[in-house]
């Protein structure tokens, strides 16, 4: 199974996508939790919100870059190296779902960096490996970076979605399985 590329058929494209994220998934994300665990836990913070249904697929997706950068280098220090996963899951997912996805998954780190700048109470509350990335990432933003973020159509989703991120660490935690959230990729997915 490989990443989905054409969507010509939407409900295999998003069955395959599925089936990719599980099989892929079972990588860890951090100490705590795999990557499938990380994105179901998200996306199930994000559908508790009674938000948009982009974003209860952002969440999901969000860290898909991890994955697509993993599967062809086979890294497994990914969290050591600042493999700009964002940039690659925002490529991958602007093409299928558009910019109400691609655009919270593209700014979900700069928004950890705009929340370290403007909330110090933020900053220690991280995970050690979220504190880690932080530092590769760029760290605390200048208020000139913080001033770009903030004029970004979907900083505001960025920051939704990133504190969620924050969140789906926990260990063992009971969520809906990936199937619960084929109904919101199919109506999010906008090229066929
Ligand atoms: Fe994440």
């Amino acid at each position: 199974m490989n990443l989905p590329h054409n969507a010509t058929n939407p409900e295999k494209f998003v069955a395959d996508l599925c089936a990719w994220i599980e099989q892929e998934g079972v990588s860890y994300y951090d100490e705590t939790v795999t990557q499938l665990d990380h994105a179901l836990q998200s996306a199930y913070l994000a559908a508790q919100e009674s938000v948009e249904r982009s974003q209860v697929v952002a969440a999901l997706l969000h860290d898909i870059g991890h994955l697509i950068i993993d599967e062809h280098s086979r890294r497994e220090d990914f969290l050591s190296h600042d493999a700009f996963h964002e940039k690659a899951g925002c490529l991958w997912a602007n093409r299928f779902f558009g910019d109400p996805v691609s655009e919270p998954i593209r700014l979900h780190v700069p928004a950890k960096r705009w929340l370290c700048t403007t909330d110090d109470a933020y900053y220690e509350r991280l995970s050690d490996s979220s504190k880690h990335s932080f530092t590769l990432q760029g760290g605390m933003m200048s208020s000139k970076e913080a001033a770009a973020f903030e004029a970004e159509p979907f900083s505001k989703e960025a920051v939704k979605l990133r504190l969620w991120d924050d969140k789906a660490k926990v260990t063992n935690k009971k969520v809906p399985a990936i199937i619960a959230y084929q109904s919101d990729l199919l109506a999010c997915l906008h090229v066929v």
